[in-house]
């Protein structure tokens, strides 16, 4: 379980604090996915980058599993906006780089790991590509996959599907919601897309205008649901989604 309290972060640009995030808490169940949402600039990307460790200076407390969160001793999934793939190796190379960054002995059964995840996620083909050569979905599915392989006790995607195209976002999350469905790993991503939160989020935490504090937490009955547009159910929680990013603005 991933364990947040009373976090708060503050960037010092020049000197000039700026309270970015907080004070938040929340618990996320291990094999739970929780959708971050709320306006630009309320800490999404600043949450995720506490949790992945890249920001080390904060507030609070934030436990995994019941330990002090540190990337260097939980295997810890991250998906950057810019996918985060290495340039100068292979599509391969940068999947098998997340069992290597933990310095873990590479054995047979994480090689069909690998071979089975990328042939679901549609690019065995595509193995000994760079990543220049890649479409926008290509590379996402390239950092899906890579992100699975290493097992991770937990997956962080910062709006992971915002610069694709509809057509392969809608693709690239179904492809995720399958994968997801697989292995159960316990996720946390932000997104501005309401229809992604719902389709994709178990839980969707409403965040408010920064310093990003949580509004709402909504437990969604729409999770992975196919065809989303044609239920009523969906009209309405996203109408009440908006309601609440909006008055997160104002508070
Ligand atoms: N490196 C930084 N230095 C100073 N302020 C920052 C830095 N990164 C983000 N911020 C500020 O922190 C707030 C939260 O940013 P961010 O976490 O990127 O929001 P989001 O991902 O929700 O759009 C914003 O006001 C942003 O301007
Ligand atoms: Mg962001």
């Amino acid at each position: 379980m991933l364990e947040i309290d009373e976090l708060s972060v503050s960037y010092l640009p020049d000197k000039k604090a700026v309270h970015a995030l907080g004070p938040i808490s929340l618990k996320v169940d291990s094999s739970d996915i929780y959708a971050l949402i709320g306006p630009s600039g309320c800490g999404k990307s600043t949450l995720l980058h506490v949790l992945s460790g890249i920001i080390k200076d904060y507030q609070g407390q934030v436990t995994l599993n019941g330990k002090k969160i540190n990337p260097k001793k939980h295997d810890i999934g991250f998906i950057p906006q810019n996918f985060g793939l290495l340039a100068w190796k292979t599509v391969y190379k940068n999947c098998l780089l997340s069992l290597r960054i933990k310095e873990k002995a590479i054995t047979s059964s994480h090689i069909e790991r690998i071979d089975y995840i990328m042939d679901k996620l549609n690019i065995t083909s595509l193995r000994d590509r760079y990543p220049r050569e890649l479409s926008g979905g290509q590379k996402q599915r390239a950092a899906i996959a890579r992100s699975f392989i290493m097992s991770p006790d937990l997956l962080l995607m910062d709006e992971p599907f915002s610069a694709l195209d509809a057509l392969t976002r809608e693709e690239a999350q179904e492809l995720f919601v399958d994968m997801w469905n697989q292995y159960k790993t316990t996720t946390v991503f932000s997104t501005h897309s309401i229809e992604e939160a719902i389709y994709m989020g178990k839980k969707i935490v409403i965040m408010s205008h920064c310093p990003g504090t949580i509004v709402e937490i909504i437990d969604n009955p729409l999770f992975n649901t196919k065809n989303l547009r044609e239920h009523n159910e969906f009209h309405k929680l996203s109408a009440h989604l908006r309601n609440v990013v909006k008055k997160g603005w104002k508070l």
